[in-house]
């Protein structure tokens, strides 16, 4: 495996957003933080987010979040795919410029970022803490709805659409999916809340390029139809630290939440044989293991018993979302 990024928002971004909050009453970002996730849960998208102080509540709270879930997924592609070095992203629904970070941490590759945003306020925050980001050089962010913009795009090697296909409808879903898709050189990845309506998106997103000519990289071990049967959903978790801004602007105690995050990362090229997929934190027992495997043959409860001493030890250290198995 190559060197796994961390889950958690490198220490320069960190600053530079708990820097951004002093002078801000941290009970208006709160406030602020907690009537954009109300609006989030009523369906409405990010139309609570239009100034200032929204645009900071909304990355200090969720921010963390979305970057674990970014990281998760870009890890888990290069499990499958470690030589993929791509030079340049294109990042659709930017917000804050989340998988811009991520991808930037997880594949230092990358030279040139170019963000797609209809949210002016998240749009000038994006800026303002990617100039805290001198690694990040070749920056273009872009304001507008994201289909206009990306058919006017230059393709690019990796293309994410981080929490975004959510806050639109079908059509301009399938619309939106083909031109990323057009636009995509070597790899899409597409991530969303962990929910059974996010698998869905993910889902359907998934059929639809695989029709085009896509193959799956990671989750899935295969390219044919998801066997999960509902009410089962295909969906991880990521663990991520709390900073103490994050916690007060959540109005938590704990200091750690974890992420639930659905995800598909489509290729152009054939990735060959694919290992299996946890589907769910494996059960350690004295007699053995139980893990909920996806293969490359179908679901399968797989039990690996303790006198399969070299298996077990193996089965043991399985987490839910590895890929296991082909080695
Ligand atoms: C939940 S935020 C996610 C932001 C960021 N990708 C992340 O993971 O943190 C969704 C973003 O998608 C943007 N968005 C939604 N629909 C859009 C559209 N049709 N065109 C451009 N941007 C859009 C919103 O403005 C918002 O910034």
């Amino acid at each position: 495996m190559t060197r796994a990024a961390s889950p958690d928002l490198p220490a320069s971004l960190r600053a530079a957003l708990e820097a951004r909050l002093q002078g801000v009453s941290r009970n208006e970002a709160a406030d602020r933080a907690a009537a954009i996730s109300r609006t989030y849960r009523h369906g409405g998208g990010s139309t609570a987010i239009s100034s200032e102080t929204d645009a900071l509540a909304y990355a200090l709270a969720r921010m963390p979040a979305t970057y674990a879930a970014d990281i998760a997924s870009l890890n888990a592609l290069l499990d499958i795919r470690p030589d993929f070095a791509p030079a340049s992203l294109l990042d659709i629904g930017a917000g804050p410029g989340t998988a811009s970070w991520a991808a930037a941490e997880a594949m230092p590759s990358l030279r040139s970022f170019t963000l797609l945003d209809a949210n002016e306020a998240l749009r000038k925050l994006a800026l303002d803490l990617l100039g805290d980001a001198p690694h990040l050089n070749e920056i273009k962010y872009e304001r507008g709805d994201a289909r206009a913009l990306l058919a006017k795009a230059d393709a690019a090697d990796l293309v994410v659409a981080s929490y975004v296909i959510g806050e639109m409808s079908d059509a301009e879903r399938t619309s939106l999916a083909a031109l990323m898709w057009e636009k995509t050189r070597d790899t899409l990845l597409v991530v969303e809340p962990g929910t059974p309506a996010g698998y869905g998106r993910i889902i359907a997103l998934r059929r639809q390029l695989i029709a085009a000519g896509a193959h799956v990289a990671a989750p899935c071990p295969h390219d044919g139809a998801c066997p999960l049967v509902a009410p089962d959903w295909c969906h991880f978790t990521q663990r991520l630290q709390r900073s103490r801004a994050h916690k007060q602007v959540k109005d938590a105690e704990v200091p750690f939440e974890d992420e639930k995050f659905a995800y598909v990362a489509l290729t152009r090229v054939p990735v060959g044989q694919r290992p299996s997929r946890v589907l769910a934190q494996p059960d350690v027992g004295k007699v053995a293991v139980k893990a909920k495997l996806c293969t490359p043959n179908g679901v399968e409860m797989r039990d690996v018993p303790r006198r399969d001493k070299a298996a077990y030890a193996e089965a043991r250290r399985w987490r839910w979302g590895d890929a296991v198995g082909l080695n």
